[in-house]
């Protein structure tokens, strides 16, 4: 099979090298937006005068028939070819006769590459950002609906201080807003275009480039043409932007994890996003947020591949980096599954308030309540929190929890304690006490609400 770059070559290339060096099994992921380059290519080519209109329009149409193919699954690919690029080059020539060969006037592989990457991350990047959202709006109803159902809060994994559970939910509305930021902000680099950067150097062709950026939709172009075959920070950028993306999703589905143990029973996760056991009947396994929380994994190893495939190559294009794809392509379809899954999940999952409440009786997590009652009362914090500290070493060895000490036991440890004290220790009032700004009292937690409905709608 000759090959579009065989004239300097005297043999046929070794089977093993062919496979070996072609990206075509994965890159014709990419067909779609090669095709829509190279129209905008012929399309300034021909405006430039540098092809003839004619030509152009022959060019045009056979990139055209190429492009409703594809809409049909019907272009298939050969290794033989190697990459995206030279099959569709190659079926187009076929299409059209020799004057397809005029396409690649004033191109590279390397410009139209890179070029092919920035408008299918572009594309993608957008994507996602509206499946992020759609997750947020997932937490947002359930917040929505358990402002008040109390739960307990957690350091160390040990229970710490009761909270309203819309607040632990909204924590990650808050990370995702943040990932969202961060893959827009980043939509300002993806949206650079390289083409007519050539092979690196430019082109002895007066072509135009801004006016492909036009075409295309591109705000900008590479200011230089090294630069714009060689940078990679625009994958790098997406991929760390989805390890941190990956990294909050498998924070919470840790939690629905826990959360759905026999121990806990806090949720349950609908029938529809659970799996059994072979062996064990009764068994109902969370595998939806394990293989999230997994999935991760392979997100931070993208990342950490690119990262080591660019460092250290010199400029400009180097055959290494046709290894930037499979991890970009993954890693999309990677967040793009997970994002879709994660929504339903939340929106069927069911809160066991009456699980949490109980939680929240059964442990000393008010005690920070009784320490700022007694500091409130003028006794300094750190004494006051001494104080608490025999008080709860007292309580475990009567086996007791904080609202069944006596009055009298209370005073016997500080004389400031009175009566109000049952007030301050009940679960409700400790959430509903911690009104500070971004606190869990139950205003701040529907303020939160509120803000957070005003971010999304925007
Ligand atoms: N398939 C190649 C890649 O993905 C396209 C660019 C090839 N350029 C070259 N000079 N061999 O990187």
């Amino acid at each position: 099979m000759s090959k579009l770059w065989g004239g300097r070559f005297t043999k046929e290339t070794n089977k093993l090298v062919e496979e070996f060096t072609a990206s075509i099994s994965f890159d014709q992921q990419l067909a779609a937006q090669d095709i829509e380059g190279s129209l905008a290519h012929v399309q300034m080519l021909s405006e430039c005068a540098i092809i003839s209109a004619e030509d152009g329009e022959r060019i045009k149409a056979g990139l055209l028939v190429l492009k409703e193919k594809l809409a049909q699954n019907q272009l298939s690919f050969d290794v033989a070819h190697e990459d995206i690029h030279m099959n569709i080059e190659k079926q187009l020539i076929d299409q059209v006769g020799p004057v397809g060969g005029k396409l690649h006037t004033g191109r590279s592989r390397n410009d139209q590459v890179a070029t092919d990457m920035h408008l299918y991350l572009k594309e993608k990047l957008i994507q996602i950002i509206q499946l992020v959202a759609a997750v947020q709006a997932s937490i947002l109803g359930q917040a929505k609906e358990n402002v008040e159902t109390i739960m307990p809060g957690y350091t160390h994994l040990q229970r710490a201080q009761p909270i309203s559970f819309a607040h632990h939910l909204m924590a990650y509305f808050w990370m995702l807003q943040r990932d969202k930021e961060r893959l827009s902000d980043s939509l300002a680099r993806v949206d650079l275009l390289p083409l007519g950067a050539g092979a690196l150097a430019g082109t002895t062709f007066p072509i135009d480039r801004q006016r492909s950026a036009e075409l295309l939709g591109f705000s900008q172009v590479y200011p230089n043409s090294m630069d714009a075959v060689s940078d990679r920070d625009f994958i790098l950028e997406f991929l760390s932007n989805a390890s941190i993306l990956m990294m909050h999703i498998s924070r919470l589905s840790e939690e629905l994890i826990i959360w759905s143990s026999q121990e806990f029973q806090f949720i349950e996760l609908d029938d529809a996003f659970c799996t059994g056991s072979s062996i064990m009947p009764q068994k109902k396994n969370p595998d939806v947020p394990e293989l999230l929380r997994a999935k991760t994994g392979r997100v931070y190893g993208n990342l950490m591949g690119l990262l080591t495939v660019l460092k250290g190559l010199p400029l400009a294009y180097n055959k290494d980096m046709q290894e930037d794809k499979e991890g970009m392509l993954d890693t999309v379809a990677t967040v793009e599954g997970t994002l879709a899954l994660l929504a339903p999940l939340l929106e069927t999952m069911v809160v066991r308030r009456e699980n949490m409440t109980k939680a929240t009786k059964e442990d000393y997590a008010n005690a920070t309540d009784i320490a700022d009652y007694l500091s409130k009362k003028g006794m300094p914090f750190r004494d006051a929190h001494e104080v608490i500290g025999r008080i709860v070493l007292y309580a475990i060895e009567q086996n007791k929890y904080l609202l069944e000490i006596s009055l009298d036991t209370y005073q016997q440890f500080s004389a400031l304690f009175s009566e109000d004290i049952y007030e301050v220790l009940q679960p409700v009032a400790t959430v509903q006490a911690r009104t500070s700004y971004g606190g869990t009292g139950f205003e701040q937690v529907r303020e939160q609400v509120r803000l957070a409905e005003e971010v999304l709608n925007t």
